[in-house]
């Protein structure tokens, strides 16, 4: 039975805290502590228990001596949480993404490496069977040459999204790199199983990135974004998402094929070749990384040494210049509510002609001359 500590239990943490109750009550793990800087609820307290909760990570890791660190705190405190779980000599499930610079991916990897520890993600995505399922029929050239992998996202934040953490929507914070923005953090997943579907995983398999960062919201970071990169496959990927959706729906990954074409619904792990639809089971990061630490030949669905590709692009949006902002005249805001009429439109044509918005003459992105 594997020892487990858990670092932010309140936010997004809240899952990991009930995925734990659940897999202790199986017998596979056993709660030693929780790592947590705010006051918990009524609901943490009692998956909690008597268990520690301190403030205090390394304290907490010397005090209970685990075997994984889960760390699903605010991504500016990500670097240094999880070195503080591989210096007690845990294995780590950090959240995405997983650090908000390369090069301190590249640090944390050598890290991980150095230690003989492992590291999985928590791109939940990657454990979806029709991810794999997908991946499977583009590197058997089921669907015929790849013209291109087009990805469209559109989902609506209020402002109480923004003002739940200081981090949120930041590009920096404390003059520290956060890059909180639509395609590296909401729609992280978006890039990653893109990314992962062409096979494409490693820093050198993006061979070229361009961006475009807009913002409807007075935020630093982007919410409206378009993403085109080339892979040392050669398949062009476009990744066109909001979080300013007038009309939400959950995001598609679509590959064009010549020979036939699919759509993926990653978040229902549900699966479209030429018109006939399947949904696929998925195994969730800590059940992939326990599985993995039981025995090292089940392979890890989101391996940190897997997230190169990913990095490249929060390394371009990292360097990218500030995202520009939208025209009020052109963007509606109703309370908390924001919203971009007709990106929609804008974002499904945008995965399905692997166009920019700029290209596609986005009335608010103006026009390429
Ligand atoms: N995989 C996904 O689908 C998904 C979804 C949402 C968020 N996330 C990720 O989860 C992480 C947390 O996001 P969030 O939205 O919950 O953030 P948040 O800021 O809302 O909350 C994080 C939690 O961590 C606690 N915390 C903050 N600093 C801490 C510290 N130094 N030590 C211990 N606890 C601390 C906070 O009190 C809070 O309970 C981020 O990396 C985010 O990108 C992943």
């Amino acid at each position: 039975m594997r020892r487990v500590v858990l670092a932010g239990a309140s936010g997004y943490g809240r899952g990991y805290l009930r995925q734990l109750a659940e897999l202790e009550r199986a017998g596979r793990v056993e709660l030693a502590g929780v790592c947590e800087i705010a006051e918990l609820d009524a609901e943490g307290r009692e998956l909690v228990g008597d268990r520690p909760v301190r403030a205090d990570l390394p304290a907490l890791l010397a005090e209970t001596r685990p075997d994984v660190g889960i760390v699903a705190t605010p991504i500016p405190t990500h670097d240094r949480l999880a070195r503080a779980v591989l210096d007690a000599g845990a294995h780590l499930l950090l959240e995405k993404p997983p650090v908000p610079a390369l090069a301190q991916w590249q640090a944390l990897r050598k890290t991980v490496r150095d230690r003989g520890l492992v590291c999985q993600l928590g791109f939940q995505s990657l454990g979806s069977e029709a991810v794999a399922r997908l991946a499977a029929l583009v590197r058997d050239g089921e669907l015929g040459h790849l013209r291109g992998i087009g990805v469209r996202g559109a989902w609506s934040r209020t402002d109480a999204y923004y003002r739940r953490a200081a981090w949120a929507g930041r590009r920096t914070l404390d003059g520290q790199p956060v890059v909180d923005g639509a395609l590296t953090n909401p729609f992280a997943h978006a890039v990653a199983t893109a990314l992962a579907v062409d096979g494409s995983t490693g820093v050198e398999d993006v061979v070229s990135c361009e961006l475009e960062l807009w913002r409807c919201r007075d935020i630093e970071a982007d919410d409206t974004s378009c993403l085109r990169l080339r892979t040392r496959h050669g398949t062009v990927i476009v990744v066109a998402v909001t979080l300013c959706a007038v009309e939400e729906a959950e995001p598609v990954v679509v590959v064009h094929g010549s020979r036939g074409r699919a759509e993926l619904a990653y978040t229902e792990d549900l699966l479209t070749v030429d018109g006939v639809t399947t949904r696929f089971p998925r195994i969730s990061p800590l059940e992939n990384l326990l599985s993995h630490l039981d025995d090292p030949a089940v392979p890890l669905r989101s391996a940190l040494d897997d997230a190169g590709a990913f990095m490249r692009v929060l390394e371009a949006v990292r360097l990218a210049p500030e995202p520009a902002r939208i025209p009020g005249r052109f963007v509606r805001r109703e309370g908390e509510w924001v919203g971009l009429p007709g990106i929609e439109a804008v974002l499904a044509q945008a995965a399905e002609r692997l166009a920019t918005f700029r290209e596609l003459g986005a009335p608010w992105a103006g026009w390429l001359p």
